[in-house]
């Protein structure tokens, strides 16, 4: 049986030329044995029929808000409390912007409004249009409102542009929708596992300025910080998150504080800390600063010039060196070579309870990327947790750090 079966999974299609490969996603459900139902806009009808859809998913398609006999069978509002999982593929610029108006002027759009289940957008669209102001100002607040948005991918489209907006292909679409439903059913299963914890996390780069233009950092894109925040407040925890330059939207609910230099998190972080029950150090913070900020910007004048660094405060290490209200205090390592060695050796100096190994030398996981697996030792135990998007790793770290939370108490 897989987490898939007897799952309630309703596909919205809207207008692409991508819908085609709906048909062989709704089969790769049904291989799962998942109920799935599948509403289609009038535009998707252009693309592929009601007919195939109906055929592959074993059930009508609903595709008009006001049919008397298919609101008869089973009507919009009913469709909507239905759904475990509403899953947008393709989501057309049009669609994205209509759901993000809120707008309910077709079946579709009506049911997510009226759906209190997560919902998924795939987005599929020429690169241009993707990349307009309007849809990138779309999906940006469509995230923030909590809605997962997954893909696009990059390469050629069918128009012969080349860029981003292709739909993810349907075997990565079930993988998502695996993902989000074994998310879903961690959540429901431990949803105040964290209820009266505060947890103060740290995400993103730190910025060591040079001059007044220019500074040292890393490729931190902070997604793996946000997505622990967003798994403790799902926990029921308080969460204070501090956060270097990032651009991604922050959870809603979580305290977030904004910082730029390794000096600043430091200073944000002790504070917070030492009110906190757990600290998770997830940035990458600058191990070093230029001993001098210029004021003015530096001129080109020499062929070399030699840049004075000095230590930043190990950030971690002072939390855990708190000899009143410490936290239990969980690092991050990311490595390129001995990962389990140099993370051993780390925890050991920083005097930390936990350690998460990330070997960043991996394609497609650890920085900036939407994936990403970890090592985790304590003690003299250790636990892995593999490749999966840092949503439902941070939802199983979270629970992997509760644990010893307990045990240490
Ligand atoms: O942000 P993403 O793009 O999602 O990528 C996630 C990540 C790869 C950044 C994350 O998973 C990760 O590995 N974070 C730690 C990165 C790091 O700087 O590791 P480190 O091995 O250099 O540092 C070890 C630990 O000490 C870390 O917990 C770090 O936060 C902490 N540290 C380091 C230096 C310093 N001055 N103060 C600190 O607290």
């Amino acid at each position: 049986m897989s987490v898939l079966t007897n799952r309630n999974i309703l596909i919205g299609i809207s207008g692409g030329i991508a819908a085609y490969k709906c048909a062989e996603l709704v089969r790769r459900l049904k291989d799962h044995q998942t109920n799935v139902r599948v509403v289609m806009t009038s535009a998707a009808k252009s693309f592929i029929t009601p007919l195939t859809m109906q055929a592959v998913s074993g059930n009508p398609v609903a595709d008009d808000l006001l049919d008397p006999a298919a609101e008869a069978a089973m009507g919009h509002i009913e469709l909507a409390k239905w759904a475990d999982l509403i899953v947008v593929a393709p989501a057309s610029a049009d669609v994205l912007a209509r759901i993000n108006a809120g707008m309910a002027n077709d079946l579709l759009t009506t049911l997510i409004l009226a759906t209190d289940a997560p919902i998924a957008l795939v987005p599929a669209m020429n690169q241009q249009m993707y990349k307009a102001p309007a849809t990138v100002h779309n999906l940006a607040q469509l995230q923030q409102k909590q809605f997962h948005i997954w893909g696009p991918a990059q390469g050629e489209q069918a128009c012969g542009d080349i860029g981003p907006g292709r739909m993810l292909e349907p075997a990565e679409i079930l993988e998502h929708i695996q993902q989000q439903i074994t998310a879903q059913d961690e959540a429901t299963q431990s949803p105040q596992l964290l209820a009266n914890t505060t947890v103060t996390i740290t995400a993103g780069p730190t910025r060591e300025a040079l001059d007044p233009v220019r500074y040292i950092s890393n490729h931190s894109s902070g997604k793996m910080g946000v997505a622990l925040a967003q798994a403790c407040l799902d926990l029921g925890a308080q969460v204070n998150l501090i956060h270097g330059p990032i651009q991604l939207p922050l959870p809603v609910n979580a305290n977030a504080i904004a910082i730029e230099s390794a000096q600043q998190m430091h200073d944000e972080a002790l504070i917070h800390a030492k009110q906190s029950d757990i600290f998770i150090a997830c940035a990458a913070v600058a191990d070093y600063r230029p001993v001098d900020i210029a004021d003015q910007k530096i001129k080109k004048s020499t062929d070399e010039i030699t840049l004075r660094m000095v230590k930043n405060p190990d950030i971690v290490a002072a939390v855990a060196g708190l000899t009143e209200h410490r936290p239990f205090t969980v690092g991050f390592a990311a490595e390129t070579q001995d990962v389990e060695k140099y993370a051993k050796d780390k925890m050991k100096r920083k005097k930390l309870d936990m350690i998460c190994a990330n070997d960043v030398s991996i394609a497609g996981q650890g920085f900036n990327s939407d994936n990403n697996a970890l090592n985790v030792f304590w003690q003299n135990e250790h636990c892995s947790l593999p490749c999966a998007s840092k949503t439902s790793l941070a939802m199983s770290l979270m629970k992997v750090i509760k644990q010893q939370f307990d045990n240490q108490k």
